[in-house]
């Protein structure tokens, strides 16, 4: 697929190598997408900065992994990345219930061992994160070409430096650069069990931190206007069900009603189920 297909961003990004990064991946990151490049290793990003940066975002490479900044944020005090040695995800995997948590219940992982899960709107891979944290084989799919940097860099710095609890984990999420419509029409029906969605629009989380987080990841991958439709693949490939996560007061994606609701306190899970997750798959009964 053309790079150009899955850059939907609207941010412009320059790709800013700083001590410690891997130059080689970010001159080689931004070539193959077209974004320019500060190609001398800069000590610092204010360093970047001043050497002229002209666009809104920068993505940083360093001894941390990519992480992706914003230019006209003047703290530069949070950049996006992904961290699945520490931080909220480590958190919620060591403690944040386990398979009674919302997301398990919906997905159904209790019912079933070794679920073969497709995330189909990876994001940040939170959600992926947890559901192979409780034993599902997970395949993640990313279009926009940053997100994915950032979630590959992600997945390589937690096998890196993560313990060894944390390796069988990562080892059952395989991460796809590509658009899930193309590639569920490449599958065939009853290819996988379970198609986890959670879309980008609409939002409606309270505190300031989350919108402000929520607002700038919204505007780097845009509201997903075509989520409708993945649902409608979905629906065709998925062997026992697929889940859409959606804000409390959302409205059904497409105005498909689902077969039946979880609701949490921000998000609610609507479940559109294919076939019972007590029968295999070829069961008549
Ligand atoms: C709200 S985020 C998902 C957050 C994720 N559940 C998490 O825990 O971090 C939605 C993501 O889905 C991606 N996306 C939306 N539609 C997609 C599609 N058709 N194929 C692949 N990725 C898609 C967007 O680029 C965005 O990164």
């Amino acid at each position: 697929m053309e790079p150009s297909a899955l850059m939907t961003s609207p941010l412009t990004v320059t790709v800013v190598c700083l001590k410690g990064g891997d130059a080689r991946r970010a001159r080689a990151f931004s070539i193959r997408y077209g974004f320019p490049l500060i190609d001398s290793i800069q000590p610092t990003l204010t360093d970047s900065i001043k050497s002229g940066c002209k666009t809104s975002c920068g993505l940083c490479y360093s001894a941390q992994g990519v992480e992706l900044f914003s230019f006209e944020n003047k703290s530069l005090g949070h950049g996006i990345r992904c961290d699945f040695s520490g931080g909220k995800n480590d958190h919620r995997r060591k403690y944040g219930g386990g398979k009674g948590q919302l997301i398990a219940k919906a997905v159904g992982v209790s019912s079933r061992s070794g679920l073969h899960v497709l995330d189909a709107t990876a994001g940040l891979g939170g959600d992926a994160f947890v559901l192979a944290s409780l034993g599902c084989k997970v395949r993640l799919l990313e279009r926009s070409v940053i997100v994915h940097e950032l979630l590959l860099s992600g997945l390589e710095q937690a096998a890196s430096v993560g313990g060894a609890d944390l390796l069988p984990v990562l080892d059952r999420m395989t991460l796809i650069h590509t658009d899930a419509k193309l590639w569920l029409a490449q599958q065939p029906s009853d290819s996988v069990d379970v198609v986890y969605l959670d879309p980008m629009f609409p939002r409606r989380d309270k505190t300031a931190l989350v919108k402000k987080e929520m607002r700038y990841f919204h505007e780097l991958v845009g509201s997903d206007e075509d989520s409708g439709e993945l649902l409608r693949s979905a629906r065709e490939k998925a062997i026992y069900r697929v889940v859409v996560k959606r804000a409390s007061r959302s409205p059904w994606l497409d105005n498909l009603k689902p077969t039946y609701e979880m609701k949490g306190k921000s998000s609610r899970y609507d479940i559109y189920v294919n076939r019972s997750m007590s029968k295999k798959p070829g069961d008549l009964f």
